[in-house]
């Protein structure tokens, strides 16, 4: 694959915007909240941001690597690499559990991403003006037991994720990214300024930040990990395939640094935000999915502007859905694009409608299909459970396993250009606190 040919400066801008594009998604906001008001509130937000500085900074950086050292899709980055080292074929593994993983998660990520594009044209239509917690709660609960409308949004996400993957317009959606990223930051602002006059935000603070230990069990370490992984869309080639297309002047430990500020502010003030009308409207935070569908609306339906605030929140929510979601389609597009016949627009139909029809499984499991269970789990859980807690630390795993201990340390070294203090932590943080990381919270959370 060709290395950009664009100046510094515009690409490196690019690679900043597209990366963090598909980190920031339904993730920073949907899942960050819910799973914090789950697992008990700040034990499992410190945990989460150790994760990310422990665990996060050093995969990320190392599925860069891969990427701009393999220079191909991720199973072939990582074949290249392990032949040129002298390693095993099979560390293309790696790739393989990264593009499966990706198909999964894209099958009820969309789901979530039909919730949102429905709660945009609800906000429009004005649904919740005037409306208390009872009847938002209810709207929300009537939608997912209607098999119809939770078909017709996934499917609508779907489509629009299915034409815009087709036609590449990767181009259009960068300069998008540029202006409606720091849209969603300041509208994210005015929610948490509306926390604060619930007279409920102390609450919510303590709540998110004075962490109660005793909450913290192994469930809730795994839980931080998956979150880490998924919020930064480790685990998937993703950041291996973006890393191929990276000029070598761009600066890794940098990079990551803005994507990894980006990422993690915006699900913060998404907690900020919720937390405090969650409290004041006498809600649960331990809601589940829905939490965010729950408490939103509330506020919009009784601040000024709700409408417009409302309107512009889900859509915005919508888009940084689709921009991740485009990135979780194209591994698997790319793929069969490469390794098939198919043409790029008949590998995206085929991917497309095996992920919707999967999708549609997932979003069986709120009415028609709650009863089937597999581990104790209805399958919208199953799938969230297997690629969070499974496959993205194990994907994750070997690329930072791969890198500190499979390749050669001057290549290395090149690439991430750090002072020879720099190495040394480096060479701590990757090999030994990372892998050690992810495998005593994976073990401890399937035994
Ligand atoms: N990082 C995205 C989010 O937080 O919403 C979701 C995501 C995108 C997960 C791409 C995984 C992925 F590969």
């Amino acid at each position: 694959m060709a290395k950009l040919a664009h100046a510094q400066w515009s690409s490196k801008m690019a690679f900043v915007l597209a990366a963090a594009g598909s980190a920031v998604g339904l993730g920073n906001i949907w899942r960050f909240s819910y799973l914090v008001g789950e697992s008990g509130g700040a034990a499992f937000v410190l945990v989460y941001l150790a994760c990310v500085a422990l665990v996060g900074v050093p995969i990320l950086l190392s599925e860069w690597l891969i990427g701009r050292r393999g220079q191909k899709n991720p199973i072939d980055s990582m074949r290249e690499l392990a032949k040129q080292s002298g390693k095993s074929q099979g560390w293309a593994l790696v790739g393989i559990s990264g593009v499966l993983a990706g198909f999964l998660i894209l099958s009820f990520y969309s789901v979530i991403g039909g919730w949102s594009l429905n709660y945009t044209l609800s906000s429009v239509m004005g649904t919740f003006s005037g409306q208390d917690a009872d009847s938002v709660s209810e709207i929300f609960s009537g939608m997912l037991a209607s098999p119809g409308t939770l078909l017709l949004w996934h499917s609508a996400f779907m489509l629009l994720v299915i034409g815009i993957v087709a036609r590449g317009v990767t181009k259009g959606l960068e300069s998008a990214v540029r202006s409606l990223m720091p849209a969603l930051v300041i509208l994210m602002l005015i929610l948490v300024g509306y926390g604060m006059t619930t007279g409920h935000f102390g609450e919510a603070l303590e709540f998110m930040f004075s962490p109660d230990w005793s909450a913290l069990d192994g469930g809730v370490v795994l839980a931080a990990m998956g979150q880490a992984f998924f919020t930064l869309s480790l685990g998937m080639g993703i950041m291996m395939a973006y890393g191929s297309y990276l000029g070598e002047d761009v600066n890794l430990l940098s990079t990551a640094r803005t994507v990894i500020i980006i990422d993690t502010a915006i699900a913060l003030l998404a907690g900020l935000a919720i937390f405090p009308i969650v409290f004041a409207n006498g809600l649960s935070a331990g809601e589940g999915p829905g939490l965010i569908f729950v408490t939103l609306p509330i506020a919009f339906g009784n601040m000024s502007g709700g409408v417009i605030l409302g309107l512009m929140f889900f859509l915005l929510l919508t888009f940084a859905a689709l921009t991740s979601a485009i990135s979780l389609l194209e591994p698997t597009v790319e793929m069969l694009e490469e390794r098939t016949p198919l043409s790029r627009i008949t590998a995206t139909l085929v991917s497309g409608i095996a992920i919707w029809l999967l999708g549609v499984a997932a979003l069986l499991s709120f009415n028609l299909w709650s009863d089937v269970l597999f581990f104790g789990l209805n399958i919208f859980n199953l799938l969230d459970t297997f690629t969070a807690k499974i496959l993205l630390p194990l994907t994750g795993l070997g690329a930072v396993v791969f890198v500190a201990w499979c390749l050669e340390r001057k290549g290395v070294e090149q690439e991430l250009a750090l002072s020879a203090t720099g190495m040394n932590v480096w060479n701590i943080v990757a090999r030994f606190i990372a892998p050690i990381g992810v495998i005593a919270v994976f073990l401890a959370g399937i035994l």
